[in-house]
């Protein structure tokens, strides 16, 4: 069944991605837990929007669970092709997708590669990246802050890290955009088929030689006799490249925006650099690059506050809705570089909680340091409503942020 009907919060409207905290602070006067119906499908959509509410879901991993394969058969198939398909499950078969115990293995074995020394030992890279972007920016005065510094500066990491040669990084954004955003089953598919066929030579390359990067590492990880198969490496390396780009570009993007938005809080910023983890914190607080993770299914038929969770009902968690809830955050609605403490769930939190924060983390704080002292007169140049948000309910960001400089 679909509904005609306009929805009490318009959620699911392209215009609401320029500002969906107005949204969920508007559900949280009266429905801090409301369930919608998709647009397409007319499945039942729990969105909670309250602090605790979101916390409670993201911690219940044994009620509110990723992999919908566990749900009776008929339910299943309303979300996901049950018929084997190696290519799909192959993109989809990644950790995000999975819950326990299968989830808990293929963490442990990141976890083996992605230690914070590894990660600590980028900076020097990270630094030299965003140094040569800024360079390239130089003599010009105005430019797409995006294509020019938050989209390369992630992807390049992110690439050099898994082994990908540059010659392939635009394809590599081309499927990553296709999967993640096109409605087009076609264009999807040959996206996928090029993607697995890519990535099955690196992993064949990597097998042949230890490279020394994070491929050769998930290659080889073991753990009490355990590894990663085939098809489980391809679609790690599939998630690592996804969460790695799409996020962290739209943390830098969103944080400049709104950076460009508080100049009170720019100049206390280019005054005082030090606030530069602080602000990173109230970025992701803030404006954050995920709108509602990844989606969460009921295992079985819940009842959560007064409410009936049936079973196979869709849970969105709203990231972005619990940063901004006042019973947490002071003057949740201000930009306060120097907020403390700041318990944003930007990064999720629970089983799931995102591998790559302090990656993230990192590249945003060098990247967002250098970008300010080199171009410290940075503005916005064009008006704010002419912003092209993307449509995605996951990812928070801009197509493009044209500025000044
Ligand atoms: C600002 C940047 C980032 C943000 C805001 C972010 C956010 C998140 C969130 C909210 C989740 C949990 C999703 C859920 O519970 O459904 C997650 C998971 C994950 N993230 Fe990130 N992420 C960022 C950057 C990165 C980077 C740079 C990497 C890796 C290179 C990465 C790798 C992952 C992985 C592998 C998971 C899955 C963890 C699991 O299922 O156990 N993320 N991320």
């Amino acid at each position: 069944m679909t509904t005609q009907t306009p929805l009490k919060y318009p959620v699911f409207d392209l215009k609401t991605r320029a500002n969906p905290q107005a949204v969920y602070n508007q559900m949280r006067e009266s429905d801090p837990i409301w369930c919608a119906h998709g647009p397409e499908t007319g499945n039942p959509i729990w969105f909670f929007v309250d602090y605790e509410d979101v916390v409670a879901v993201l911690k219940d991993d044994k009620r509110f669970i990723k992999d919908a394969r566990r749900l009776p058969r008929e339910i299943a198939q309303r979300y996901i092709n049950l018929d084997p398909d190696p290519v799909w499950d192959t993109i989809n078969g990644h950790m995000l997708m999975r819950d326990a115990p299968d989830h808990t293995r293929l963490r442990r074995l990141v976890h083996k590669v992605f230690t914070p020394r590894a990660i600590q030992a980028l900076l020097p890279r990270i630094e030299e990246i965003a140094d040569n972007l800024l360079d390239q920016m130089a003599g010009q005065h105005t430019a797409d802050l995006i294509n020019a510094y938050t989209f390369p500066l992630p992807i390049t990491v992110i690439a050099e890290m898994l082994g990908v040669e540059s010659e392939k990084r635009d394809k590599f954004r081309e499927w990553t955009n296709i999967l993640l955003f096109s409605p087009d089953p076609t264009q999807n598919q040959t996206a996928a088929m090029e993607f697995v066929m890519y990535v099955n030579q690196l992993i064949e390359q990597r097998e042949q030689e230890d490279t020394g990067d994070i491929l050769s590492g998930l290659v080889r990880a073991e753990e009490e006799g355990d590894s990663l198969n085939r098809q489980e490496l391809l679609s790690m390396v599939f998630l690592l490249l996804v969460a790695g780009h799409e996020t962290t570009v739209n943390l830098m993007g969103n944080g400049m925006l709104t950076l460009m938005q508080n100049p009170q809080q720019f100049e206390l910023l280019r005054q005082q650099p030090e606030w530069i983890d602080s602000a990173v914190e109230e970025m992701l607080r803030f404006n954050g690059p995920v709108e509602t993770p990844t989606m969460r299914f009921a295992l079985e038929t819940v009842e959560y506050k007064g409410h009936v969770i049936k079973q196979g009902d869709l849970i969105l968690p709203s990231l972005l809705g619990a940063n901004r809830d006042p019973k947490v955050f002071e003057h949740p609605n201000t930009f306060d570089i120097t907020r403390d403490p700041n318990p944003h769930v930007a990064f999720g939190m629970g089983v799931h909680y995102c591998v790559g924060a302090p990656l993230a983390r990192l590249e945003a704080k060098i990247a967002l340091s250098k970008l300010i002292a080199r171009y410290p007169n940075m503005a916005l140049n064009t008006a704010i409503d002419n912003l092209e948000w993307n449509g995605s309910l996951l990812i928070h960001g801009m197509k493009s942020l044209p500025i000044t400089y």
